[in-house]
């Protein structure tokens, strides 16, 4: 393991919503450590992420959290160059405990601070794993999870431009609330995908919303719609499910599925075409999802375009990627100050 340990150690948090993550990396591509604290038990309930309850369980597992990743990695806080925090978009609530957190480390230790998007971070998560010649970028990266859905240009980690976004629903906004409305559990996702493998997908005519022609954005608050009104009958909100079948249920998701692909794949490939790109990275939440990463494959091979998908593991929220991003700023040197503050939004 000659070069393990190679500069700069990266110890990141990642608070931004309801999952309570650190990771110690190693010369921008060795994950030492990546410990995610999920909260699902907390919110199923709910059906969704509750702000309070979120930062509450972020205060009460961000200590034991951040001591696993040391332990695991098996470094001390000398080894550590720097603590990566992400300080935007996300639920201000959740952010701030990590924030507050890594300012801490930052200050008692006395390592730089270095302050990541979130956002950033997923649409460079599909590199964590490959080495530095192999960079991926110039690439249009999309970025599917619970709180985004957003396509963006990726000069380089630290010169990325977005093209456009939801303008109401995220794509895994959608997977939790069609979930939902077939009493599936939370998260959706992967209940939906799991569902969906027995159902099929040309069963439901649900809407592809693609907006304007050459529009980038995207919209999902129409597809969850016409799935409620599927289920409980038009204009209504409440009955229908007990008349349904699993078979049903299983058609229902697998046609959702398929619907919300559609879009997310042709939207992806519109801006390859719009901005003459020839690699694609994908990262999110529901960047796990089986269909949209063979949908996609199938895509991009039939124009020749390079695909770099985001392993499994760091799909969803963790804080390998937000290390990885930390690494960037590091050996830019765009340190943060201590007196940085979290922000909801993406953008000033
Ligand atoms: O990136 P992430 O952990 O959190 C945010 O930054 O929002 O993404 C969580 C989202 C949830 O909406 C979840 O339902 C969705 O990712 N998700 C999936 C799958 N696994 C997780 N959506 C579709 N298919 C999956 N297999
Ligand atoms: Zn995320």
């Amino acid at each position: 393991m000659p070069d393990l340990y190679r500069r700069p150690v990266i110890l990141a948090i990642e608070t931004s919503c309801d999952e309570t993550s650190a990771a110690v990396m190693a010369g921008g591509h060795h994950v030492l450590s990546n410990v995610v604290a999920t909260q699902f038990d907390v919110h199923a309930k709910y059906g969704g992420v509750v702000p309070e309850l979120a930062s509450r369980a972020h205060i009460e597992n961000l200590d034991g959290v951040v001591q696993e990743a040391l332990e695991l990695a098996g470094i001390g806080r000398d080894r550590i160059d720097a603590i990566a925090v992400t300080s935007r978009p996300g639920l201000v609530g959740s952010l701030l405990i990590g924030v507050t957190a890594a300012k801490t480390l930052a200050l008692a230790w006395g390592k730089p601070l270095l302050a990541v998007n979130h956002l950033h971070a997923h649409a460079c998560s599909a590199a964590i794993d490959l080495d530095e010649p192999a960079v991926p970028w110039p690439a249009i990266a999309l970025v599917v999870s619970g709180g985004h859905t957003s396509l963006m240009r990726v000069e380089n980690p630290l010169d990325i431009r977005l093209l456009g976004c939801t303008i109401d629903d995220a794509a895994g906004e959608a997977f939790d609330k069609v979930a939902n409305i077939l009493n599936l559990g939370f998260p959706g996702g992967p209940v939906i995908q799991r569902t969906a493998e027995r159902g099929n997908p040309a069963a439901c005519d649900f809407p592809r919303t693609m907006l304007a022609r050459d529009s980038l954005d995207f919209s999902f608050s129409g597809i969850k719609t016409a799935v409620l009104y599927h289920v409980h009958g038009p204009g209504k909100t409440a009955g229908g499910l007990e008349k349904l079948t699993p078979q049903d249920v299983a058609d229902i998701a697998a046609s959702f599925e398929a619907a919300v692909v559609d879009v997310l794949v042709a939207k992806t490939m519109l801006a390859v075409e719009q901005t003459a790109t020839h690699t694609v990275m994908v990262g999110g939440g529901v960047a796990a999802n089986q269909r949209l990463r063979n949908e996609l494959a199938e895509a991009c091979r039939r124009r020749n375009i390079n695909l770099h998908l985001t392993p499994m593991r760091y799909c969803t929220d963790n804080g390998a990627m937000i290390a990885a991003m930390g690494t960037y700023l590091h050996e830019a040197g765009r340190f943060a100050d201590l007196s940085i503050e979290p922000r909801a939004t993406a953008m000033e």
